[in-house]
């Protein structure tokens, strides 16, 4: 019985999962932290979602079967927007059951075991107003949070999505949780369900969305002078309207990619890519096998040059999915790969990579306990067949040697 369960633990750790199939679903968030992609929530399987889960990604997987792994059960479902910043996951928005006239902000710490820490409303002059739909964007440097646009939330906690939220910038300060209201007479009309891309020199690029589809009208906002600007991009091909999409900034950080998301009642299943530098759209087909769908309401990540694509809405309500696509965007060549491989960015020279020698302390921990574990069997398993042999020798002995030869004489 003892020797069985150790297989069967042997048996996961050569496997190195104990799995976890998180339902299909739609509006999830994703984050990520110290090379940890974590899901959480969304709407699924006919209800709100809290589950918190993630994929390791230090270890080879195929998009055909990630490796995800549940941590927890929240009582916090169906948030809508997330951030990361340094072993945190910042949430804010939607946030069922809570009916309040504002959000929490759901904060999550990794080194603390995943500690919640919910920061309620104090001031309802600079805390924004309960929403959903809206963006969320990080300045890592400055630990700054901007969250702006989305639906008005209703008392009930079920946001509309006919009414539009107000169009002032929040910015949430992470080290001193503060906000700031940025309420000015030339910011534009509040998007919903639109993209927001912040990029290093400070701007937060702003693209589509449901009462704004047209994603060569961009409204950019300024986080160094907190003013708007408006740009009108150029398209080369069909680059079309959408909302609900995703926006990715290149490793370069020269180009948005935007991917899937909604438009006159279809999905879009293309690949647009915005050169930063001319504004130019520029329809792209990329290498490689066609992902198997392309949803709405899903999440991407950027993670050393790889964009994972996962989840989101496929068709009509609650028709959604859990695919994960891979696209990889190395050396400006874009291409769709079923396997993804941990590396690392050489940075000493850009885009080109070296296999990747990070050590994973769960990998590590987890080969320490698998050795002991197979050292162990294999003392138990060594035991047995020396007790098996000797006990065949006694038996070959009694019949062999007769009369009867005493052993003890000999070892002495
Ligand atoms: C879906 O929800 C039902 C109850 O509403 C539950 O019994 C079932 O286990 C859920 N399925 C999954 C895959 O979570
Ligand atoms: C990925 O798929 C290939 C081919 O189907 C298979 O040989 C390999 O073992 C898979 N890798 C993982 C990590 O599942
Ligand atoms: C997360 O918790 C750890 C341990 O308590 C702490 O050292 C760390 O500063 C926290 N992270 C952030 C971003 O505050
Ligand atoms: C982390 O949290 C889990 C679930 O609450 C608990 O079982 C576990 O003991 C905790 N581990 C540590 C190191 O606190
Ligand atoms: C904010 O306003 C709502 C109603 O408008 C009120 O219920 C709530 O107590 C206020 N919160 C604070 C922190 O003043
Ligand atoms: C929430 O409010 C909406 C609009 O007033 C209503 O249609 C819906 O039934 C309410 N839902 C619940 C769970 O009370
Ligand atoms: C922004 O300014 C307008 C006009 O002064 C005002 O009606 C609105 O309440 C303000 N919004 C916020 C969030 O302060
Ligand atoms: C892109 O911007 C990030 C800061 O957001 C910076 O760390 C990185 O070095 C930049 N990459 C390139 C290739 O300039
Ligand atoms: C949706 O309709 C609008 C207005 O007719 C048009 O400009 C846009 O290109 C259409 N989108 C698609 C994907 O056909
Ligand atoms: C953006 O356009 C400029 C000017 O045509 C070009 O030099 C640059 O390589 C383009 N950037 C990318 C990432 O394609
Ligand atoms: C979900 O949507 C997909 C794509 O539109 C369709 O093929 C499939 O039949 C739908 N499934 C259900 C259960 O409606």
């Amino acid at each position: 019985m003892y020797t069985f369960s150790t297989i069967a633990l042997l048996i996961l750790f050569i496997n190195g999962c104990i799995c976890y199939s998180p339902v299909e679903r739609e509006y999830e968030v994703a984050a990520l932290v110290s090379n940890k992609l974590y899901f959480y929530g969304g709407w699924g399987n006919k209800s709100s979602l809290g589950d918190l889960f993630y994929i390791d990604l230090n270890q080879q997987f195929n998009a055909s079967d990630p490796p995800f792994q549940l941590l927890a059960m929240l009582e916090h479902k169906a948030v809508s927007s997330a951030v990361a910043y340094k072993d945190e996951i910042i949430i804010f928005g939607r946030d069922e059951p809570q009916i309040l006239s504002s959000n929490s902000l759901i904060i999550i710490n990794e080194t603390s075991n995943y500690s919640l820490n919910i920061v309620g409303n104090t001031d309802n002059s600079t805390w924004p107003s309960r929403r959903d739909f809206h963006t969320a964007v990080i300045d890592t440097i400055k630990a700054e949070m901007y969250i702006w646009g989305g639906t008005k939330g209703t008392s009930n906690s079920t946001a509309s999505n006919s009414t539009p939220s107000d169009g002032a910038m929040y910015k949430f300060d992470i080290l001193s949780y503060s906000w700031e209201v940025y309420n000015a007479s030339t910011q534009p009309i509040c998007r919903v369900q639109h993209t927001a891309t912040m990029t290093p020199d400070g701007n937060i690029i702003m693209i589509g969305g449901i009462f704004n589809p047209d994603i060569a009208q961009i409204d950019i906002y300024d986080t160094k002078t907190n003013q708007w600007s408006q740009k009108e991009a150029n398209t080369i091909g069909k680059v079309y309207a959408r909302w609900a999409h995703t926006a990715t900034l290149t490793t370069n950080n020269q180009s948005i990619i935007i991917f899937g998301g909604y438009s006159n009642s279809s999905l879009m299943a293309d690949i647009a890519v915005l050169n930063l530098s001319t504004y130019i759209w520029t329809s792209i087909t990329p290498f490689g096998e066609k992902p198997r769908v392309f949803p709405s309401h899903h999440t991407a990540t950027l993670y050393n040059d790889y964009i994972i694509f996962a989840f989101g809405k496929i068709g009509d309500k609650y028709n959604a999915t859990n695919i994960v696509s891979i696209l990889d965007i190395s050396n400006d060549h874009y291409k769709w790969v079923r396997s993804y491989y941990p590396r690392v960015l050489n940075s000493n020279a850009p885009n080109s990579y070296q296999p990747s020698n990070s050590i994973n302390i769960g990998i590590v921990v987890g080969s320490i306990v698998g050795s002991i574990i197979g050292v162990g069997l294999l003392i138990i398993i060594s035991y047995l067949i020396y007790l098996n042999n000797k006990l065949k020798k006694e038996i070959k002995k009694y019949s062999e040697t007769q009369p009867y030869n005493d052993e003890t004489n000999e070892v002495v």
